[in-house]
């Protein structure tokens, strides 16, 4: 009976905590409805020609797509072009472009699962005609006669940018429990820049297409194309990088039967923290690969000394001291490694300057290689080691206090301790480690 009821509490949970998630998607798609409802009440004639253009040039940007790392959200190279409809036909026009285009591109193209595609519909009607009403009202300034354009144009631009941004955050934040501001801090503030470079990419359209004739348009579908080319080997070389991770972490985990599954979950600890701590999406992915390989010098330390029972002689502490610089050197042999190579040098340092290999003192140990060193100790202590079970949880935690501030780094572990005081620290216990890897590497780089 007991297990019954705790079945079914564990189940009510999530359960409970997703109506905020169903209520925001249910209101969104009634919303978007609504604008679109709106927007055709004023749909004006005789575009039916651009309308066709104008979706066969999105389906094809939109084939040229960007999954943000570690947020699930994707960019699309479609948002000049969006702007130029915005500018050249007005929101109604690009409402109707962008409901069949995304219908197209996402339902038939790429068969997207179908309640994101229903969300994206009411996303994209909502961003480019509250875009289009701004620009808009901006009255006779829109006219592409003159170059005061730009102003409007660029007030539709950050509009754009950012209801569709924070629309996306909120529904992340709302479907994977996070807080919508560090979601939109992860994913998207670094993308003004990308739209800052789109808006006049959106001017030259509109005023090519307005003055030179719809077969402009030719001159676009091409880079896309090659944009498209290039991308596809971006993601062929990312796929390498993931593999290369991957294989190093499992001749870790291969070479040292003790420590099994390690890294992997040092690297689950140190991205909960680092997260917490709102590191870019950039330094997570670097702080990701480092934890992985952080033990990696130990392949060149005898297994005598490994797994050594009793306590070590000055000898082989010296020799086991020597695997943070051993692990940056094999692995600072990869260039795409080369931050998380220093992450690595740094591991073992100590806020008061104790550690090794260095000695380094309070910040200049880098912020990646600080959180490594306290999940590091946390998951040695949780952990059974040949020397020595796992520790009470109660017993680590009284660690992390008495030597927070000298060998563990103050905020990092003030992070830790609070989240496991409020059961927000998992304690990972033993995995399929290689599969698991692998997995998180690719949901986590996907692009
Ligand atoms: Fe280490
Ligand atoms: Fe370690």
């Amino acid at each position: 009976m007991l297990k019954d009821f705790k079945d079914r509490a564990s189940k009510q949970e999530p359960e409970r905590s997703r109506w905020g998630f169903r209520v925001y998607y249910v209101l969104y798609l009634v919303a978007g409805m609504a604008v679109l409802a709106y927007l055709l009440m004023d749909f004006p004639s005789g575009h039916w020609r651009d309308i066709f253009l104008f979706i066969a040039l999105i389906v094809v940007a939109d084939s040229v797509q960007i999954s943000l790392p570690r947020g699930g959200a994707s960019i699309y190279a479609s948002s000049p072009i969006d702007l130029a409809g915005i500018v050249l036909f007005g929101p109604a026009v690009m409402a109707v472009v962008e409901t069949v285009s995304t219908i197209l591109t996402e339902g038939l193209l790429q068969r997207r699962p179908l309640f994101k595609v229903v969300f994206n519909v009411p996303l994209l009607v909502m961003t480019v005609g509250v875009s289009g009403l701004v620009f808009r009202s901006f009255g006779n300034m829109t006219a592409l006669d003159s170059p005061l354009f730009l102003v409007p144009l660029f007030a539709a631009g950050f509009t754009y940018y950012l209801f569709n941004t924070w629309s996306v955050s909120f529904v992340i934040a709302l479907s994977d429990h996070r807080n919508p501001l560090h979601v939109w801090k992860q994913n998207y503030m670094w993308n003004f820049f990308h739209i800052l470079a789109f808006l006049p990419v959106g001017a030259i359209i509109a005023l090519l297409y307005a003055k030179s004739g719809v077969w402009t348009i030719a001159l676009f579908i091409i880079p896309l194309f090659l944009a498209r080319h290039s991308f596809q080997l971006y993601i062929d070389m990312r796929e390498a990088h993931i593999n290369t991770v991957a294989a190093l972490t499992s001749a870790i985990d291969a070479s040292d039967p003790f420590t099994h599954g390690h890294s992997f979950r040092v690297s689950r600890y140190a991205l909960i923290i680092a997260s917490v701590m709102e590191m870019s999406a950039r330094d997570l992915e670097m702080l990701e690969y480092a934890a992985l390989l952080h033990d990696i010098g130990k392949i060149a330390i005898q297994n005598d000394v490994l797994l050594k029972v009793g306590p070590l002689t000055d000898e082989e502490w010296q020799s086991l001291r020597s695997h943070p610089n051993i692990g940056a050197d094999i692995v600072s042999q990869l260039k795409f490694l080369d931050e998380a190579a220093h992450i690595i040098r740094c591991h073992h340092e100590r806020p008061d300057g104790s550690g090794y290999p260095r000695g380094l003192k309070g910040k200049e140990v880098p912020l990646g290689a600080r959180i490594l060193n306290v999940v590091d100790a946390f998951d040695a202590m949780t952990s059974d080691r040949p020397y020595r079970k796992a520790l009470p949880i109660d017993r680590v935690i009284e660690e992390l206090r008495t030597y927070k501030g000298t060998q563990f780094d103050t905020r990092v572990t003030d992070i830790l301790l609070e989240m496991y005081e409020n059961e927000d620290f998992p304690l990972i216990v033993e995995t399929d480690a290689t599969t698991e890897i692998y997995n998180s590497l690719v949901e986590h780089c996907q692009v």
